[in-house]
């Protein structure tokens, strides 16, 4: 489907957003583990999560949906039943990665697939330090998915992450909370944290790197949580909001989890007026109000520790860029290109249809230029977040412009297009 944008004055009023993506999915997954009923409220309703959801129902797992609240019927240690079927991940590279290490502790046979995006992307990541631990696992020869999973008996590791990704991290983490011996893991770059806040993991901070421990102690318990709304849907309003003038909006009950907020905190070195009201503390995880004024950007320089913290958030951080005053860069982020798409190419090449001048790197990009007012059709590679940016990018040009299988946002946010007419005030 093709979605055509207007180019728009301003933008003003309240936004509500849906949970978080990454804090809906383990709240799903650990509800399922526990051995009871457990709520979660204002859950995220992407695609992404549902297909979570469908490969829990698959393990026995059974799940009553009303609207943003699901209520969740657990099976408890080692309860799950094997499935009849393929667990299909659809495109969420955390349904995949994190429920192949609590399949590796059970005792099971089970295949896990995916749509044509996530059965490109890298597996091996998670592959590897799963075998170190034990596991039964199997990629195929590209190291990708399918993944089978057999029973086998997993034992307790001290292990450094090779890959600053929370996936993997959690993937690990989860098969470990099956073992009565305590694992350690050692992570050089920190990445989102939700696993260990949800699950309460003891965590020591050291200057250069964070140690976290996990046994069967942590395992869930039967839980009821009100997820914080989603701060990588609520980049993109904010850039938006920022770049068009007279504009002003407030995002409510936002997660502000130390491992995400990069992008609030570049977008303020920009130059953005963002105030944070109303800040409080909910499951572990800080939760406020966002103020956004339109503002006068200036691009900075993006240091390297930070990417973990904005890695969904380049693709949005870059239309940003094109319209703040020096050129926009960024490099070490090749992570980029492992995405629901290369994200790299997938910039590129939309960026080079606005006449900006391009210059790709291995781990990033540069862009030059202004960007020319000619209507433009964007090509979304089916990739949300690429859809996203460059319908941000079709509202603030003259003539507007066009995304291409814009249909994608669904992944993470389907409720895209309706929010951006509220707060036109269509
Ligand atoms: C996610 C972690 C990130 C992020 C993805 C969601 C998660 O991936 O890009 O959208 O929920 O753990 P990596 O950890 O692989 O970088």
């Amino acid at each position: 489907m093709i979605q055509k944008f207007e180019n728009i004055d301003s933008i003003k009023g309240e936004l509500f957003l849906l949970g978080d993506k990454s804090i809906s999915h383990r709240a799903v997954m650990f509800a399922a583990m526990a051995d009871g009923i457990s709520i979660i409220k204002n859950c995220s309703g992407s695609e992404d999560v549902h297909s979570t959801i469908s490969c829990f129902e698959k393990l026995g797992c059974k799940f009553e949906i009303k609207d943003d609240q699901i209520k969740v019927w657990g099976k408890g240690f080692k309860g799950f039943t094997k499935p009849n079927s393929e667990l299909y991940a659809g495109n969420s590279g955390t349904t995949a990665r994190l429920i192949s290490g609590i399949l590796s502790a059970q005792n099971f046979e089970s295949v896990i697939t995916g749509d044509k995006s996530l059965s490109q992307r890298p597996m091996k990541r998670i592959v590897e330090p799963l075998k170190l631990m034990g596991a039964d696992i199997l990629a195929n020869e590209n190291g990708t998915l399918p993944i089978t999973i057999k029973p086998s008996a997993i034992k307790p590791v001290n292990y450094k992450l090779q890959v600053a990704s929370a996936q993997v991290k959690s993937a690990i983490i989860l098969c470990a909370i099956h073992l009565e011996e305590e694992s350690i893991f050692i992570e050089q770059t920190l990445t989102r944290n939700h696993t260990e806040k949800l699950l309460n993991l003891k965590t020591e901070i050291e200057s250069d790197r964070t140690k976290i421990y996990v046994s069967k102690n942590d395992y869930p318990k039967p839980f009821e949580i009100t997820v914080p709304s989603d701060i990588s849907s609520a980049a993109f309003f904010i850039v938006l909001c920022l770049l068009t003038k007279n504009s002003k909006i407030l995002i409510r009950n936002i997660s502000l989890n130390e491992t995400r907020t990069g992008v609030v905190n570049i977008l303020r070195q920009m130059g953005g007026k963002i105030e944070i009201e109303n800040e409080r503390e909910e499951k572990g995880e800080r939760v406020g109000d966002i103020r956004v004024y339109s503002s006068k950007l200036k691009n900075v320089s993006i240091s390297k520790s930070v990417i973990p913290n904005i890695i969904d958030e380049i693709p949005i951080l870059a239309v940003a860029g094109i319209f703040a005053e020096g050129n926009f860069k960024i490099n070490n982020a090749k992570e980029l290109r492992v995405k629901e798409s290369d994200r790299i190419k997938s910039l590129c090449n939309n960026f080079k249809k606005v006449g900006l001048t391009v210059n790709e790197f291995e781990d990033g990009f540069e862009l030059n230029g202004t960007v020319s007012n000619e209507e433009t059709l964007f090509e979304s590679y089916g990739d949300h977040r690429i859809a996203m940016a460059f319908g941000v990018l079709s509202m603030l040009m003259k003539k507007g412009g066009s995304v291409n299988d814009f249909e994608c946002v669904g992944i993470s946010n389907p409720q895209f297009v309706e929010q951006i007419n509220n707060l036109c005030g269509y």
